[in-house]
């Protein structure tokens, strides 16, 4: 029986594959892609599956016994894609699915939480096994704001001294190969997030550190910050979007102190001031 990898084109979904092939016979291992030119790399039995097509999805998941759902990256639609995704699984036989889902969902003031708990709700009355990876801020998520900063030498935001527990979608990519791949994991809600935790001052500090040029935080309100994002070119909807995590985790929805990540995958989470070194590298 194989194992199935939703939006496995996507940056996540690409991380759990590469992982997945290090743990259990590639054969074994399906890809469901919306765009299937884009996954021959990948090394694995490559389905198309597009999160709108409930037919195409029930034949991609035919033989599946798990089944890791990857949330959707699309603004509009997001829960109803992630029902056709369980529906077709309850039709094919799947016997377990992990969902990527968002940290403390049922009392997150991110936007988009909403449809998160759709999903988990749906899951659970599914009759699958199921497993939620409630997975926080990847650390990658303001990786362009931070390149820009360390060049402009301010760092931009509305965050305040809202803290992030941020850890690497590689971090979160082995949570996902580990619930796969081992038993004991079904009826479990993981509340995933980094070791440790900074503020974009912290952020601007780590930069300076590592450019040897002062780089500073300055924080804004989040209209001023929607205003300032939609005056670089991002449409207002992003520049909302964005602003929301921003406040968000002002209000403390992306920090989190229980180590359930690093407890599930047995090392550390990546630190700040590795990943962004690694950026600066880019
Ligand atoms: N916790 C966080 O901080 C955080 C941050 C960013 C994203 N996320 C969530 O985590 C997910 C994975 O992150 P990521 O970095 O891998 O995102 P990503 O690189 O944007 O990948 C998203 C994946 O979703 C697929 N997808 C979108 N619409 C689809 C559809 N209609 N049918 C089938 N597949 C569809 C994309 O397929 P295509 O390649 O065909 O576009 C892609 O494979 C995101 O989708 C988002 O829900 C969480």
């Amino acid at each position: 029986m194989s194992i199935a990898i939703t939006g496995a084109s996507g940056r996540l979904g690409r991380l759990v594959v590469q992982k997945l092939k290090g743990k259990v016979d590639p054969a074994l291992i399906v890809a469901m892609v919306r765009d299937s030119a884009k996954t021959h790399d990948l090394g694995v039995a490559v389905r198309q599956a597009d999160y709108d097509q409930p037919a195409q999805l029930e034949k991609a998941l035919q033989g599946v016994e798990k089944v890791l759902l990857i949330s959707s990256s699309e603004e509009e639609g997001k829960a109803r894609q992630h029902l056709n995704v369980i529906a077709a699984a309850v039709k094919a036989g799947v016997k377990y699915m992990a969902y990527t889902s968002l940290l403390r969902t049922e009392t997150s003031p991110i936007s988009i939480a909403a449809d998160h708990i759709v999903t988990e709700r749906a899951m659970r009355e599914s009759g699958l096994d199921v497993t939620m990876l409630r997975n926080g801020w990847y650390t990658e998520n303001y990786a362009d704001f931070f390149l820009a900063a360390s060049g402009s030498g301010t760092l931009y935001g509305c965050a305040g001294d809202g803290r992030f527990s941020s850890a690497t979608r590689s971090d979160y990519a082995d949570a996902a190969v580990k619930v796969l791949t081992s038993q004991g994991h079904e009826g479990k809600i993981y509340e995933l997030a980094g070791d440790t935790s900074y503020t974009l001052a912290d952020v601007a500090k780590e930069l300076s550190r590592l450019i040897g040029k002062v780089v500073t935080y300055q924080n804004a309100s989040d209209s001023e910050y929607i205003a300032a994002l939609k005056r670089m070119g991002l449409p207002h909807l992003d520049a909302a979007k964005i602003a929301n995590f921003d406040t968000s985790a002002a209000k403390g929805a992306l920090f989190d102190e229980g180590r359930q990540l690093s407890a599930l995958i047995g090392h550390s989470t990546e630190p700040l001031a590795t990943t962004l070194q690694q950026m600066l590298k880019r």
